[in-house]
């Protein structure tokens, strides 16, 4: 499992793309017999194993998330053989048909199934050439009697992913369960994060066109306005069939999806689908197959009378109208597939908002794959809207599957991995704490701007959940607004994520140089947002995922309050007066606005909004702590009426939800809450008394369940648990989900107690070295030390031992001092 890369300048990464840049990931244990098992597990040492009728299943454990180009090395066969290898992350996904895919909400850059077939006729080496996302078990079933030996299995590294001992960030402790919750964070931000130019294209483009595997089908940037049309295209099935779509969403393709086969053998699988050969297959939604949330239309198939070869050419033309789709082949039609079966899945959020509109694209079914040239688009009137013949890499780009231009933290190692920038709150936070990576958290703000729409009516709004592979050029043409409403509340966490940097780093240049892009989405934000009557956010085009899309709502209002007053102190030091009055006064204002309204004497704390007023909510309680709205009282008030929202293991985000073993509990939400309690207790003055148990449930109770269950265990943070402790909505939930991973930046910024702050006196950030002692001794911490990585090199090293001894020291850094306060 170790892989050194070095450090290679950003063109020699593009370079090193093709070929094996060090060690690869190999399995740690592993397994033979009639079926996967999670149990009986031994060594792997690379020793060669053999699968036959009798022993057909390899099992494979990693012991913790990696991902990768998987491969397998193999013994000539006496005949043909094929093996279906399957991933998963928590061990049930072996017994599923597809692993624990697919996930298909968009390319990824990443391949969104989870399983593959090779096919091995000699000695050979075959590496799939999409990655797979983040997984910890891998089985190799065998489909045919065999036998086949393997010598060799494991995966091509996509990014190096090194233990939590080695980074530049440290924790450790009395309690090592708080040294294995930090590490949760430390991994996860690894397999998430990307630096630019390390993501590998999905397609290859060849000069006969596109040759595109199977995969979920990547749509083009530029059809998101067009209706009614119709698309004609080329296409060399090189195996099994060939895939697209039409009238499709702009972010990920929703929509109609069709698949034409061959007439030859296709390769087998473990119980996936299988799709009947010479045939037009069309379905809608992200698939062909269900998957939890992804509801798709039961596909149809269609017999196409005239043969269809592996290796031949087709033009294939699909016309869009009111009623349906119509396929022709080679000039022939071959068939109508009505429309009127599809109105029920037709989903604005995910795709486009009618049958008829919306953008095309291509990705062949599972296992499958095919050539694609000459692409045609013409409208209903004739006029030719499109042309490429997909023999250019500038095609990648438009399609955003070209390897990443920026350094771009997706939201899962899995699934969806998109950028959602609402998550890249507590990302931030880990990188800095755990890996030192500032320079992912600075290519994240380069990302968000460059990709910051630039005119018309969502002029200012960056992108709240883009493609890894998104392209400036693009960012006008619909997949940023409005789609950015649906969580309108995310340009606030980036806005948080701004000052949260700048508070880590006091990095002036790099701000000053997006000064008036923050400015255009302050002022849109504002402008378009702010109720003139409440002097709350609402505005009935938006919904707030803070508040689960309430208006007029506390913890929206209260986060922008947050922001606003990090801005301010950014303003500050840039020293331009005028925003940093301004600035100061809409929080000042946000402040009096939830305080006059939102309080509840009732609750015990602040509603959830004005109009759900009899309803708690746990992000009000987080955020009007961290934007110093509630005081001293209120807070401790808040934080008593959490027992209100505790469920088995940890708190629910809102009073109103039942509460049952299923209840959903968020990480997300929970690492805001964590957060809060410490700045409750350091801020405010509210006693360890009252913010220990809520700490030690949520450490001790909830994210243990992240460590010590090996069934799940991935050594990385989750999407959601149940309050039950096992992961949501299996096996669609993320257990590689870097929002999930608060605790790593707390423990260091608390336990350990070394964090940035900021100094009314000289109107800067200081480094302080300052434990939250009581805390610590109320979970029972005898001792803790550790490294805090900083933005300028080097890193602050600290530890403390009770009752009250302190020392510290900063290594490689000669610019930063740290403030130590002894225990009073
Ligand atoms: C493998 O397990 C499945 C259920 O998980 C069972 O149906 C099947 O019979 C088992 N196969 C073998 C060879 O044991
Ligand atoms: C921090 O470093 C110490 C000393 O090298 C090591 O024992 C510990 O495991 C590290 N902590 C984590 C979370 O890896
Ligand atoms: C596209 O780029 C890849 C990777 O650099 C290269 O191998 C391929 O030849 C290029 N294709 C064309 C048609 O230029
Ligand atoms: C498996 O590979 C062999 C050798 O390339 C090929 O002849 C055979 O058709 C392949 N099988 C399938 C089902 O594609
Ligand atoms: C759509 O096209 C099909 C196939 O050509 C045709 O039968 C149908 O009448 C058309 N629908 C409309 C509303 O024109
Ligand atoms: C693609 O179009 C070009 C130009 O018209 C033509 O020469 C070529 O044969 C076409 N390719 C296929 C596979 O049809
Ligand atoms: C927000 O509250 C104000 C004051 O009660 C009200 O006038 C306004 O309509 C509300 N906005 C929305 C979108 O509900
Ligand atoms: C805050 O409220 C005061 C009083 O209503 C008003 O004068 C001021 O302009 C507000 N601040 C901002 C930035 O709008
Ligand atoms: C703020 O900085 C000054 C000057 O370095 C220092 O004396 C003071 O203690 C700091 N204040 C706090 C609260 O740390
Ligand atoms: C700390 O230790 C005491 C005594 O063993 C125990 O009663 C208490 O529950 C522990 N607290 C925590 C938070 O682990």
């Amino acid at each position: 499992m170790c892989y050194s890369k070095g450090s290679l300048s950003l063109a020699a990464i593009a370079l090193a793309l093709t070929s094996v840049v060090g060690a690869d990931y190999v399995p740690v244990l592993y397994a033979v017999g009639g079926n996967a098992t999670e149990e009986g597990l031994t060594a792997y040492t690379g020793q060669s194993i053999t699968l036959d009728s009798t022993s057909p299943v390899l099992t494979l454990d990693y012991s913790a998330e990696v991902l990768g180009f998987p491969y397998i090395e193999v013994e000539a066969p006496g005949s043909e053989v094929q093996v279906a290898l399957k991933f998963s992350e928590p061990y049930g996904g072996l017994s599923m048909p597809y692993g624990d895919g697919p996930y298909l909400f968009v390319d990824g850059l990443a391949d969104g199934f989870r399983t593959v077939t090779f096919n091995f006729t000699t000695q050979d080496r075959i590496e799939a050439f999409v990655a797979q996302g983040g997984f910890r078990w891998q089985s190799i079933v065998l489909l045919s009697d065999g036998p086949l030996t393997i010598t060799g299995v494991g995966l091509r590294p996509l990014v190096e992913i090194k233990d939590s001992s080695d980074l530049t960030g440290n924790f450790t402790a009395s309690n090592s369960l708080f040294d294995q919750i930090w590490s949760l964070g430390a991994r996860v931000v690894q397999a998430a994060c990307y630096e630019a130019g390390t993501l590998a294209p999905t397609w290859q483009i060849t000069d006969q066109g596109a040759l595109i595997p199977g995969q979920f089908p990547a749509v083009s940037a530029l059809g998101g306005g067009w209706s009614d049309y119709t698309l004609t295209f080329s296409t060399k099935i090189t195996q099994g069939g060939t895939g697209w779509r039409v009238a499709g969403g702009i972010m990920g393709g929703y929509g109609p999806y069709f698949v034409l086969t061959a007439s030859e053998a296709d390769l087998g699988s473990d119980g996936a689908l299988s799709l009947e050969r010479n045939s037009l297959v069309a379905g809608y939604g992200f698939s062909f197959v269900n998957q939890i949330l992804l509801s798709s239309a039961t596909p149809t198939t269609f017999p196409v009378d005239m043969p269809i070869h592996v290796g031949e050419w087709h033009t294939i033309t699909t016309a869009i109208n009111s009623t349906g789709y119509l396929v022709s082949i080679d000039g022939t039609e071959v068939a109508f597939v009505e429309s009127s079966g599809y109105q029920g899945y037709v989903n604005g959020g995910w795709g486009s908002n009618s049958l008829t509109s919306g953008t095309f694209g291509f990705g062949p079914w599972l296992n499958q794959e095919a050539y694609v040239t000459n692409v045609t688009v013409t409208g209903s009137d004739g006029t030719m809207l499109y042309e490429n013949d997909m023999t250019s890499n500038d095609t990648l780009g438009e399609y955003s599957i070209d390897t990443n231009s920026y350094n771009v933290c997706l939201d899962g190692a899995k699934r969806d991995r998109s950028v959602w920038i609402g998550d890249f709150v507590h990302t931030a936070r880990i990188l800095a704490t755990s890996t030192g990576g500032y320079d992912m958290v600075k290519g994240m703000i380069e990302f968000e701007f460059a990709n910051q729409v630039s005119e018309g009516d969502g002029d200012g709004i960056v992108p709240i959940s883009a493609y890894a592979g998104s392209k400036p050029e693009y960012r006008n043409n619909g997949a940023v607004w409005p789609g950015a409403l649906g969580e309108a509340d995310y340009q606030f966490l980036f806005l948080l994520v701004l000052g949260d940097y700048f508070a880590q780093t006091s990095d002036v240049d790099g701000l000053k140089a997006h000064w008036s892009e923050i400015d255009r989405l302050v002022t849109k934000t504002i402008g378009r947002w702010l109720d003139p009557v409440s002097g709350l956010l609402a505005n009935s085009e938006a919904s707030w995922f803070l508040a689960q899309g309430q208006q007029n709502a506390t913890a929206p209002t209260a986060l922008l309050a947050a922001s606003f007053t990090k801005l301010s102190q950014v303003a500050m030091v840039i020293g331009d007066t005028d925003k940093a009055t301004t600035y100061a006064s809409y929080a000042s204002n946000f402040s009096t606005a939830i305080n006059s309204q939102l309080w509840s004497d009732s609750l015990g704390t602040y509603s959830n909004s004005l109009s759900d007023a009899s309803t708690g909510s746990l992000n009000a309680i987080s955020f009007t702590i961290i934007a110093g709205i509630a005081d001293a009282d209120k807070a401790t008030k808040s934080i008593q009426s959490l027992d209100n929202f505790l469920v088995i293991i940890g708190y629910k985000d809102l009073t109103s939800q039942a509460s049952s073993s299923s209840t959903q509990l968020s990480p997300n939400t929970q690492g805001f809450l964590l957060d809060a309690l410490f700045l409750a207790h350091i801020n405010l003055g509210v006693s360890a008394d009252i913010v220990l148990p809520a700490i030690d449930t949520m450490l001790n109770k909830f994210w243990s369940g992240m460590v010590n269950q090996n069934e799940y265990y991935t050594g990385t943070s989750w999407e959601y648990m149940l309050a039950d402790g096992s992961p949501w909505a299996f096996p669609f939930d993320s257990l590689g989900h870097p929002w999930g991973g608060a605790p790593t930046y707390v423990l260091s910024n608390y336990i350990l107690g070394v964090r940035s702050e900021w100094n009314e006196t000289t109107s800067s950030f200081q480094w302080v070295f300052d434990p939250a002692w009581e805390i610590a001794e109320g979970l029972n911490l005898t001792q803790a030390s550790g490294r805090m990585p900083l933005s300028s090199g080097g890193y602050i090293e600290a530890s403390w031992s009770l009752p009250n001894t302190m020392s510290s020291q900063v290594v490689d850094n000669d610019q930063v001092q740290v403030l130590t306060r002894p225990r009073s």
